[in-house]
């Protein structure tokens, strides 16, 4: 049986909650807040409730209340205020304060035993659900840290630096080949086919956490042969139809292989990500020869970009409250800068038109 304790000064009133709860519960009693602290401090942690008056004298069930905060109890034990028709206010200053619930002379048992069992049910969960967060995040913590360890081992490791070395080089190349087009472009169009382009490397921490999320070994072969995205570039444009042109004058130099094409433009994701995605074979060119690296170029014009970057904050913050709610926010706009695009797109091709005339 679970251990509940009562506090009034009023020995009738004590005796009158024992005898409701005592087949369900072992109860304790104190007769003032000096006497239930006493308790409190021995037995904290097997007491599953406490019904408290509040004025009584020695110490008032205010100061209880306050010891009991301090000291973070109240955060696992439910505080029901045996009520002598308090004001509202004092029962809203007691709500403030934590407390869970009132009982009100004259006592009724059924509800008296009905709020103290509700009560205590909705704090086991609680602390449950509190003592399950606290193992997850413990555990995530270990992860943590066998990631940062197998991380630092593979940082450390010379062929590890060397393929870190290949998939820059690959970058590099993949730069140059669309700076070319943009100097070409700028010369012979007088216009820019994209704006900037963002080029990153796939920290060790990610490249690990990668093959153990989806089961690969963690070896420098198998980060070759799984991954296709430890060389990033994306390429930020202004219009939709730089995107397609971009990629296709991309794809069909004749040293480049392309392994996969995904449109996310045509195709949204249902989240309302857009964007171009082309997975490549890219060749580097070291002193022993010809060698083919994997890079993955993401295509999107500023909006989409600007819409992405927000979408995956929400992603990693898994704490952001109205997590619904921003996701449709985050789809309406993805519509909304859907049509801006194409928009945009049709007053230059308006103003261009103008110009050949
Ligand atoms: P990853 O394992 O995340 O690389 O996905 P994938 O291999 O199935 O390929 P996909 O084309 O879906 O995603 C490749 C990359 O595109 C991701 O690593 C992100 O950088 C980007 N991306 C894809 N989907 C989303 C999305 O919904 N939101 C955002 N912000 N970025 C995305
Ligand atoms: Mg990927």
């Amino acid at each position: 049986m679970k251990k509940i304790l009562v506090v009034d000064d009023a020995e009738l009133n004590r005796e009158l909650l024992y005898d409701i709860l005592k087949d369900n519960y072992i109860v304790e009693t104190a007769t003032n807040g000096a006497e239930a602290l006493e308790l409190l401090r021995e037995y904290h942690q097997e007491i599953s409730a406490i019904l408290l008056d509040l004025r009584m004298p020695k110490m008032d069930g205010f100061a209880v209340i306050e010891e009991m905060r301090q000291n973070d109890w109240i955060q696992r034990i439910p505080i029901l205020i045996i009520s002598s028709e308090y004001a509202i206010e004092i029962e809203n200053h007691c709500f403030q304060l934590g407390v869970s619930d009132f009982i009100h002379k004259p006592f009724e048992s059924s509800l008296v035993i009905n709020r103290v069992k509700n009560a205590i049910k909705l704090f086991s969960y609680k602390n449950q659900l509190e003592q399950k967060v606290e193992e997850q995040a413990k555990t995530l913590e270990k992860q943590y840290q066998i990631i940062q360890k197998q991380a630092k081992q593979l940082r450390e490791a010379k062929p590890f630096n060397l393929l870190m070395m290949e998939f820059r080089s690959a970058i590099l190349e993949v730069e140059t080949k669309l700076k070319v087009l943009n100097a070409e472009f700028s010369q012979e169009y007088n216009r820019n086919p994209f704006e900037s382009i963002k080029s990153r490397l796939k920290s060790p921490e990610s490249i690990y956490e990668k093959l153990e999320r989806k089961g690969f070994p963690v070896t420098l072969e198998s980060i070759r042969d799984n991954l296709t995205d430890v060389a990033g570039v994306r390429v930020i444009c202004s219009f939709p139809d730089d995107i397609y042109r971009l990629a296709e004058l991309f794809s069909k130099q004749d040293d480049i292989i392309v392994i996969k094409r995904k449109d996310y433009i045509k195709n949204p994701k249902v989240n309302g990500y857009r964007s171009l995605h082309l997975i490549l074979d890219v060749p580097i060119f070291l002193s022993h020869g010809k060698k083919y690296m994997k890079v993955e170029i993401q295509f999107r014009t500023i909006a989409m970009d600007f819409w992405a970057s927000l979408e995956h904050k929400l992603k990693y913050k898994k704490t952001v409250e109205d997590t619904d709610e921003i996701v449709n926010q985050l789809k309406a706009c993805a519509d909304s800068i859907e049509q801006l695009d194409y928009q945009m797109q049709e007053i230059r091709n308006k103003i261009d038109h103008s110009r050949e005339y």
